[in-house]
């Protein structure tokens, strides 16, 4: 079965094309970062400006280079929530006038759910149950897979999401939006002992995170040397923000794991190509016991493959949408989960 997969929450256009959901015979994603770096981050205005002047091309690509046209799609997946309103409706508009058109099923896709998915097309073996860290720009879940369309949400971010708090302390310390790959960079050259960062009180439930306390810590950190004067090394601060991050996320999620008694393990989302996440969360499995999956880089930040792997999922299980569709801003995991 062959799906075309639409994805437009956020700054990325993307359109794919992939098989029984695991065959991706195309992965076009256009990029809006350059235009988005010069305010610091997502305009959502011009972001769905953007999106609408890309969709066309971006899906026509995806059809050419998967060597397939519309008539052969057997159905379209797209983006429904969560996101910016205006650049969800975008993929949802083009999405609903292709099933339209040709009378092709409509399969609305929750984007957290596309992100954990982006696991399914790397490792073929894995298979609900498991555990399951996001970590993207806009959340931070560590989530119980139930199965293929059935999520339960243990644990999420109060305030900020780990990717957030990267591009905010990036940003602090003199780097281009989005910037926790720079962090990343930057952190390979650091010394990571060189500051100590606090690490949250989260009250009320242990699985959840909280970052605005470790962004503050660290955007005071250079406020305080600058009004001093003094040099401070992006590479050393890089460095011992990641660490912490990588010891919040670590600490949180094995908890979890071991509570819920989770033998399987996934990390998804932006920051899952983060190298100092993935090497924490390969020390800690691998003293645990635990089976780790993290997905190949291009399709750890926002991508329309995991979509239409999800799509397919989601097809199965009989969650198809009628073509009054609408896009959703704010909607958990759990809203979703049948
Ligand atoms: O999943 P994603 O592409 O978009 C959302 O759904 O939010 O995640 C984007 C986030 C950004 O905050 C970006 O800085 C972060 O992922 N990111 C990284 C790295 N690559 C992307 N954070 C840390 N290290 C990286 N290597
Ligand atoms: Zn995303």
């Amino acid at each position: 079965m062959k799906i075309l997969g639409i994805e437009s929450s956020c700054d990325e256009t993307a359109a794919s094309v992939v098989e029984d959901g695991i065959h991706v015979l195309s992965n076009v994603v256009a990029s809006q970062i350059d235009e988005h770096r010069l305010y610091g981050g997502v305009v959502p205005e011009i972001a769905s400006r953007r999106h609408a002047e890309n969709i066309d091309w971006v899906v026509k690509e995806a059809l050419a280079k998967a060597g397939t046209t519309l008539d052969d799609i057997d159905a379209v997946a797209v983006t429904f929530a969560p996101g910016l309103i205006g650049a969800l409706l975008v993929g949802i508009s083009y999405a609903k006038g292709v099933c339209l058109s040709t009378g092709k099923p409509l399969i609305p896709v929750h984007h957290i759910a596309g992100h954990i998915a982006a696991n399914y097309i790397t490792h073929e073996d894995l298979k609900p149950p498991y555990l399951c860290l996001v970590i993207s720009g806009g959340h931070s879940h560590i989530v119980e897979v139930l199965d293929y369309t059935k999520y339960r949400v243990v644990g999420r971010t109060r305030d900020d999401a780990a990717g957030e708090c990267f591009d905010k302390v990036a940003r602090t310390i003199g780097f281009f939006y989005p910037g926790g790959k720079y962090i990343d960079e930057a952190a390979q050259r650091g010394n990571a002992d060189a500051f100590k960062f606090p690490h949250p009180k989260v009250t009320g439930s242990e699985y959840d995170f909280s970052f605005s306390g470790l962004k503050t810590a660290v955007i005071n950190l250079v406020h305080n040397k600058a009004q001093k004067g003094e040099e401070l090394s992006q590479d050393n601060i890089s460095a011992s923000f990641q660490k912490t991050v990588c010891e919040i996320l670590t600490q949180k999620t094995m908890l979890a794991a071991k509570d819920l008694n989770a033998k399987t393990l996934a990390v998804a989302g932006g920051v899952s190509a983060n190298s100092g996440v993935r090497a924490a969360f390969k020390k800690e499995c691998e003293k645990a016991g635990i089976r780790l999956y993290l997905p190949e880089l291009r399709y750890c930040g926002d991508n329309a493959a995991m979509i239409a792997c999800q799509g397919y999922y989601d097809f199965k299980a009989g969650k198809v949408a009628a073509l009054d569709l609408n896009g959703v801003a704010t909607m958990s995991l759990d809203e979703i989960s049948i």
